[in-house]
Parts: structure tokens; sequence; C-alpha cells
């Protein structure tokens, strides 16, 4: 038990722990953009139909029938990996600063001089975390727009919360920005784990700096590439025309939720049957 309390509160702990957490959203954000290039497609219909489907099948997703479902545990594990990245990055950065009798500057230790990327390591992450926040208010909580799915239900269409927000020039071009911030810290994040890990080769270090600028590029590429073409979507005319088809959905919605409420109140007992309990909610 001791060796765990001093490898966690040790530089190298922390730096390793930071090193999993970060690999860990790093490979979620590469999931996030290849499932987010269904947005580009020029058939709106079938973007709209294949993107719905897409996170219907996310936040529905439960093949182990537990009883809570799977998204909320993912979702656990995002938000602890993200608070167990941001908190240690701080800690470390305070104690560096510490250390050098507050002298706020680091150093390359293998190039041993000092970069852009490295310097902005803590003010690209706390970016990205603003623009976390942006991003789950603006779209996970944002507008509720309503999709009739093929099986005939009424769901939350994210495809058009998603395209109505982008169709804000102004936040397509602070998602372009962000993802220049994103990949810039991803850069710099790649090379860095891999030298905390104690992987420093002459012939593989050169490689694994290679792979990490190429990921970066990727990925900040794809999803800025991915808010371009949302910008482009939703402003055509056929958006507003399905925002209208969207808004026409409300009664009929309303009345589906009325009847999953009243099937929700019945309920079986085994040697009665099905005992439907009603309630009267005017008051
Ligand atoms: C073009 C860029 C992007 C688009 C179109 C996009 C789209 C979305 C949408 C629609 C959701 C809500 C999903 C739902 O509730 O069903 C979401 C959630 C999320 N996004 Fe993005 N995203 C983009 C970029 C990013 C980036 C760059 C990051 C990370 C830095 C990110 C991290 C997240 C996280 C952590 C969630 C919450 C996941 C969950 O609760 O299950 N997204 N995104």
């Amino acid at each position: 038990m001791q060796w765990i309390i001093k490898y966690l509160t040790s530089s190298i702990g922390k730096k390793q722990i930071m090193g999993c957490t970060g690999a860990f959203l790093a490979l979620f954000i590469f999931g996030h953009m290849c499932g987010n290039f269904q947005l580009l497609n020029f058939d709106q219909a079938a973007a709209q139909a294949s993107y719905n489907a897409y996170t219907e099948f996310l936040t529905g997703f439960n093949p182990l029938h537990f009883p809570i479902k799977m998204i909320y545990l993912v979702e656990l594990v995002l938000v602890a990996a993200f608070a167990l990245h941001i908190f240690l990055a701080i800690k470390l950065k305070m104690e560096n600063k510490k250390a050098r009798g507050g002298v706020d500057y680091e150093v390359n230790a293998r190039k041993g001089k000092k970069t852009f990327a490295t310097f902005t390591m803590i003010w690209s992450g706390l970016f990205i975390l603003a623009f976390l926040v942006q991003h789950l208010v603006m779209l996970k909580f944002g507008e509720h727009y309503l999709y009739m799915n093929a099986e005939g239900e009424i769901v939350r269409d994210m495809w058009l919360t998603t395209i109505t927000m982008f169709a804000n020039p102004a936040w397509s071009a602070f998602y372009v920005i962000s993802m220049f911030v994103i990949g810039m810290h991803l850069f710099h994040a790649i090379s860095s784990a891999f030298q905390t890990m104690g992987i420093a080769h002459q012939k593989w270090t050169p490689i694994i700096d290679m792979a990490g600028i190429l990921y970066s590029v990727v990925v900040a590429l794809g999803f800025a590439v991915t808010a371009v073409a949302a910008f482009y979507f939703g402003n055509q005319p056929e958006t507003q025309a399905l925002i209208e088809k969207s808004r026409a959905l409300q009664p009929q919605y309303e009345q589906q939720q009325k009847e999953k409420a009243a099937h929700k109140a019945a309920f079986v007992i085994p040697s009665v049957g099905e005992v439907q309990v009603s309630f009267n909610t005017e008051i």
C-alpha cells in the first residue's frame, strides 16, 4: 500500500498517470472525430438519418441490460480521466514553478531548449477545458429538435442541434481556431508522454515524433473540415425546411411521451397480472 502512495505522490508517477489519461482521451477524440465524419454528406436527409441513428445507438447502447445506461458509465470514465489529467497538470506545473524558485519556464529535456508548445501546454490545456464546457452546453444540453426515426419513434434530432450551431459563423470560426490549439496540445503531449515512459531511442524517437505530428494534424484537420462543412450545410435552405418539419412534430412528441409515461405506470404482479396505475396530472 505504501508503494502506491509513494508512486502516486512522486513526480514520475503523476506524469505517467497524466500520460495514460491523456492517451485514453486522445483515443476518445479520434473515435469522436470518425463518428462526426457522418456530417460530411451532401445528402442532408441521409446525413440527418445516419447521424441521429449514430447518436441514438450511442445513448441507447446497453447489450448487457445494466440497470444504468452504458453511456453514463462511459461519461463517468471520461469525466474522471479529464479531471485527473487536469488536476495533475496543474499540480505538476505548481510544483515545477516552486522547485525553480517561482521562475515560470520549462525546458524541453530532450533538446535542452524551450519550445512554444512546451511553454503553452498548461494554457492550451485550460483552453481545451473552456472549449469542452462550451461544447457540452451548446450541443449535449443545447437546443432540442425532434426527429422521427425509421421505427416511427420521435427522438432528439442531434444532427439539427449540431448543424444549427455551426450555421453561426462565429461558432464555426471558434471551432477552427480551437482545433489548431487542440492539435498543438496533442502534438507536444504525444512526444512528451513517450519521453516520460522512458522511451528515448536514436532510431525510434524521431519516428514517434513524426507519428505524433501526423496524428495531431489528422485530428485537428479532421475536426476543422467537419466544422467548415457543418457551417456550409447549416446555411442551406433545406436546413430551414428541416427545422420547420422538426417543430411540427411537437404535438406528436408530447402524445408519445404521455403514452410512454402511462406504459411505465403499468406493472405486473404475478398472481394478479398486469396492473394499470393511472393518475390525474391536472390540478
Ligand atoms: C467538429 C467538431 C465536433 C463536433 C461536430 C462534435 C459533436 C458532438 C456532439 C453532437 C456531441 C453530443 C453527443 C450526444 O450527446 O449525443 C458531442 C459530445 C462531446 N464531445 Fe464533441 N464534437 C466536436 C469536437 C470535439 C472535440 C475536439 C472534443 C475534445 C476535445 C470533443 C469532446 C466531446 C465530449 C467529451 C463530449 C461528451 C461525450 C458524452 O457525453 O458522451 N468534441 N460532440
